[in-house]
C-alpha cells in the first residue's frame, strides 16, 4: 500500500543540493523584488547571483509578469511541430538582430541543457546535409559545464558532474583548461596563456580535424568559477577551426545578455562562432526558455538538403516556443533595451570588478578573477574539496547574501541594475563572512 504523504519538505529532491542538509535547515525564499529576495522568515537577502545567472533585469519585472499573463489568457499553448505562433516569430528576430556576422537563425528549446544539446544535434546534422558525415567527434574542454543532460554531461569536464553517470558519448574529447599558474587576481582577460587553443590541434593530429565535427566552449568559464579567456585564445581557435572545417560553439548559457560587457561574449571578445547557445536571462528567467542561434548557411544547408515538403530536422521539444515564454522573452528584450541594461552592465563593471578584487587581503581568498559583472573568489579549501565553499555559501545566505558555490569558488554575478550601494552591500556582507573563517 502506498504510503501516507505528508505535507513536508521531504518530497521535493532539489537539483545539484545537499538535501539532508537542506532539509535540516532550509533556505527557503517566497518574495523578490529589485535586486533583493525575502526569505520565508520575511529577513531580506541580496541577491548577489541574479538568482542562477538569470535575472539580468532584477527581481519582479512586472513588464515581464504581465506580458505572460496576457499570452495566457489569449493562448496558453501551441506546439512548434508544423504550426506556428505570430510571437515566437518575433523573439527569434530580435535574437537574430542582436547576433554577429550572418548569425540570424534560432531554434528554441527549454533550458541550456537542451540549446547545447541541440546545437551538437545540429552540427551532425550539418555535417551530414553537406557529405561529411564522417565528422562525429566533439572537442570541449577541461572544467567546462555544457548542462546536466547526456550532450551537455560529455562535453561538460567538471569531475562530480560525470563521474557516476557512465561513460559519455562516444567520441568527445576535452582541451586544456586555461586557469593557468600565473593568472592571479586578473580584472579582465589575462595578457597570457593563448597557446593553449592550440590544445586543439592535439585532436586534429591524433584523429584528423576532418572527424571533428564541432569545438564547443563556454567564452568565459562559468560555473567552474569564471575563467575568463586569455587575450587571443578565441581567435586562436576560430583560426584552428577554420584552417580544418570545424564548427565552432559558443555557450553562451551564462555569458548571453550582457553578463560580460556587450551583448553576448562573442561581441565582447570580438570571435564570431558558428553557433551561440543561450538561456537563463533570454526571458530574465521569469520563464523556462534557451535558444540556440546558427549562422544562416548551416540553415540552409540542412534544410535545403531535404526532399520538398518533409522535416529537415528531427528534432524538437514540446515545450519550444512554448507562447508564455516566448511573452517573456520578447517583453525581457524590450526591457534591455529600454533600460540600455548592457550599456549600464558593462559602465558599472569597472567598479564592480575593483569591489570584488578589494577582497584580495582576506586571508581564505586565494585567487579572483573577474570580468564584466561577474566574478569567481576561490577560497582555501578545508578537508574536502567544496566543503568551504558549500559552508560559505550557508553562512553568507544566514548573513542576507544570496550567491552560488561552485567547489570552492563563490560566483559574484548581480543583476545589471545594480547600483554602487548595492555591490558595496555585497562586498560588504563578502568582506564580513569570509574574514570570519
Ligand atoms: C554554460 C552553461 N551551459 C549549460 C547550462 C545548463 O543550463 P540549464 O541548467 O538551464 O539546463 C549551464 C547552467 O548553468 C551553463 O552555465
Amino acid at each position: 500500500m502506498a504510503q501516507a504523504l505528508t505535507n513536508t519538505l521531504e518530497h521535493h529532491w532539489l537539483p545539484f543540493t545537499a538535501n539532508r542538509q537542506f532539509k535540516e535547515e532550509p533556505r527557503l525564499v517566497s518574495k523578490a523584488e529589485g535586486m533583493y529576495y525575502w526569505n520565508h522568515k520575511g529577513e531580506r537577502v541580496i541577491d548577489a547571483c541574479s538568482g542562477l545567472f538569470c535575472c539580468a533585469a532584477g527581481h519582479g519585472r512586472k513588464e515581464i509578469a504581465e506580458a505572460v499573463q496576457k499570452q495566457l489568457m489569449e493562448m496558453d499553448y501551441a506546439t512548434s511541430f508544423q504550426l506556428g505562433h505570430p510571437s515566437s516569430f518575433e523573439l527569434a528576430y530580435r535574437i537574430a538582430a542582436m547576433m554577429p556576422g550572418d548569425i540570424n537563425r534560432v531554434f528554441f528549446a527549454n533550458s541550456g541543457s537542451e540549446a547545447v544539446d541541440t546545437a551538437m544535434k545540429i552540427a551532425l546534422a550539418y555535417f551530414c546535409a553537406k557529405g561529411e558525415g564522417q565528422r562525429v567527434r566533439f572537442v570541449s574542454r577541461e572544467r567546462a559545464y555544457h548542462g546536466a543532460n547526456f550532450g551537455g554531461t560529455a562535453l561538460s569536464g567538471l569531475v562530480k558532474n560525470r563521474e557516476v553517470y557512465g561513460t559519455g558519448l562516444p567520441g568527445v574529447v576535452h582541451m586544456r583548461h586555461t586557469d593557468l599558474p600565473d593568472h592571479e587576481f586578473v580584472k579582465g582577460q589575462p595578457e597570457t596563456g593563448a597557446e593553449m587553443a592550440d590544445d586543439l590541434l592535439r585532436f586534429v593530429q591524433l584523429y584528423g580535424g576532418g572527424t571533428i565535427a564541432a569545438c564547443v566552449v563556454e567564452p568565459a568559464a562559468g560555473s567552474t568559477g569564471w575563467l575568463v579567456p586569455p587575450k587571443g585564445y578565441l581567435d586562436r581557435l576560430r583560426e584552428i577551426c577554420d584552417e580544418h572545417g570545424i564548427l565552432l560553439i559558443f555557450d553562451e548559457v551564462i555569458c548571453g545578455f550582457g553578463r560580460t560587457g556587450k551583448a553576448f561574449a562573442a561581441q565582447t571578445f570580438d570571435v564570431v562562432p558558428d553557433m551561440i547557445a543561450m538561456a537563463k536571462a533570454l526571458t530574465n528567467g521569469a520563464q523556462p526558455m534557451s535558444a540556440v542561434a546558427i549562422r544562416e548557411e548551416i540553415y540552409d544547408t540542412i534544410v535545403d538538403q531535404a526532399p520538398e515538403n518533409a522535416i529537415e530536422l528531427f528534432h524538437g521539444y514540446t515545450s519550444s516556443a512554448h507562447p508564455a515564454a516566448c511573452a517573456a522573452g520578447i517583453a525581457a528584450q524590450d526591457i534591455y533595451e529600454k533600460d540600455k541594461l548592457f550599456e549600464r552592465g558593462e559602465e558599472m563593471s569597472p567598479y564592480f570588478m575593483d569591489a570584488v578584487m578589494d577582497l584580495r587581503d582576506i586571508p581564505i581568498v586565494e585567487n579572483i578573477r573577474a570580468q564584466g559583472m561577474m566574478a569567481g573568489i576561490d577560497l582555501a579549501s578545508a578537508e574536502q574539496p567544496g566543503a568551504r565553499g558549500f559552508d560559505a555559501q550557508i553562512k553568507l545566505f544566514n548573513a542576507g547574501l544570496h550567491l552560488k558555490a561552485t567547489g570552492d569558488c563563490a560566483l559574484v554575478a548581480p543583476a545589471l541594475i545594480a547600483e554602487k550601494s548595492h555591490i558595496d552591500e555585497i562586498s560588504g556582507v563578502l568582506r564580513e563572512v569570509l574574514s570570519a573563517y
